[in-house]
């Protein structure tokens, strides 16, 4: 069985996929900050799916994704969907720099964990869908 990772599964794209995935009989370990929303998605296919709360600004999280591989058995695929944005007329610094923190530091804690761990196992494939992807 194919085994992949999603990060941001709780909602939007990152929950679709995950539904996909699950039809085609993926394993399939999602994560995200909003817990109820992981137990919900997990009731719907308990066999198949593995969970973690975990939040990309946090310096753990790349322990936490290890706990969820571990669940999970292992990792053929990780896929970053988490990622956040605003309309921010008045500039707001704050508005600016919480989105650089998810979107830009979170992608490259989680991206650069991701990297580390297929290193390690001798291969994988890591998909994002945020603009800094193409970066
Ligand atoms: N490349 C493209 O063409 C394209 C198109 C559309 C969207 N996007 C980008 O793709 C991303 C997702 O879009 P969407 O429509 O699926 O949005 P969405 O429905 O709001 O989903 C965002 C997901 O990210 C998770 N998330 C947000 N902050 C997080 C954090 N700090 N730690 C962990 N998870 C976090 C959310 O989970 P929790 O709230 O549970 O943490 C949620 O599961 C956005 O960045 C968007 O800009 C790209």
């Amino acid at each position: 069985m194919k085994r992949a990772i999603i990060i941001g599964a709780t909602s939007g794209i990152g929950e679709e996929v995950a539904k996909l995935l699950i039809q085609q009989g993926w394993h399939i370990g999602i994560a995200g900050r909003r817990k109820e929303a992981l137990e919900k998605l997990q009731a719907t296919a308990p066999g198949q799916i593995e969970i973690q709360r975990l939040d990309v600004t946090d310096a753990n999280a790349p322990t936490l994704l290890e706990t969820l591989i571990r669940k999970l058995g292992g990792m053929d695929l990780f896929f970053l969907s988490s990622g956040i944005g605003s309309q921010n007329p008045d500039l707001k610094p704050e508005i600016e720099l919480n989105t650089a923190r998810t979107n830009v530091e979170g992608f490259t804690r989680m991206v650069t964990a991701a990297f580390n761990h297929f290193k390690t196992q001798g291969g994988g494939h890591i998909a994002v869908i945020s603009s800094i992807a193409g970066t």
